[in-house]
């Protein structure tokens, strides 16, 4: 799977913008963002060979949906392969922006959570902006966005959530900024308990 990413990295650098995937421990620190209690509606932007996904998949409550937008098209035809037998786990080869569209196709109206594994910090402003506004209006209130970044730049720009914790995860190479953004939910504050990250960073901290 390893060679796969390095192979895709060497190909689109800029898009792929690493050479290994995620740590197992920085996907365990990611899915602990989530509360899978319940049957979610959940959005992966860059999957890549899937290392989050897998993780997502196996602990989702059996209820749930996962839609995976990846860019990639090798990686798109390893990720239908690894989860051809779960209709639970839908992969889009597209781009995160027809997270909306897809939704709508699908017959769902907003998601729970979206996590974001995208070279956000690359993104030029228009196309940041126009994604994180799809981004949020897909989510419920009470839901997340979720991204983990080399960078802490994205806080600056993801100013339409209502509140937004970081931590600076070092069991990663390179190190990650894990940042979760919360549609406030009205009536019962902002996001699920289990949303709340353990060490919290200035707003225009940047690596
Ligand atoms: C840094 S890799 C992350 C891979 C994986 N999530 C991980 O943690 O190991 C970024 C991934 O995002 C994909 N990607 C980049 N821009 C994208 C976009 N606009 N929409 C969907 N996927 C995108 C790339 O093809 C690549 O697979």
């Amino acid at each position: 799977m390893s060679v796969l990413f390095f192979k895709r990295f060497l190909q689109r650098p800029f898009q792929v913008a690493s050479i290994i995937p995620s740590s197992k421990a920085l996907v365990e620190r990611v899915a602990s963002k989530m509360d899978f209690s319940k049957p979610r509606v959940i959005a992966e932007y860059g999957p890549g060979e899937g290392v989050h996904s897998r993780e997502i998949a196996r602990r989702m409550h059996p209820g749930s949906t996962l839609l995976l937008f990846e860019l990639d098209p090798d990686f798109s035809r390893d990720l239908e392969r690894q989860f051809v037998d779960n209709p639970r786990v839908q992969v889009v080869h597209g781009d995160a922006a027809q997270l909306p569209a897809e939704l709508q196709r699908r017959g769902i109206k907003l998601c729970d959570y979206v996590l974001s594994g995208i070279p956000f910090s690359i993104l030029d402003i228009e196309k940041k902006r126009a994604l994180l506004q799809k981004t949020y209006d897909a989510i419920a209130p009470g839901g997340s966005f979720i991204i983990y970044q080399v960078t802490n730049e994205l806080r600056q720009h993801a100013t339409l959530f209502q509140h937004g914790e970081s931590e600076y995860f070092l069991q990663n190479i390179p190190p990650m900024f894990v940042t979760v953004f919360n549609k406030v939910n009205t009536r019962n504050g902002y996001g699920h308990p289990a949303a709340k990250p353990v060490m919290r960073v200035p707003v225009n901290h940047a690596a």
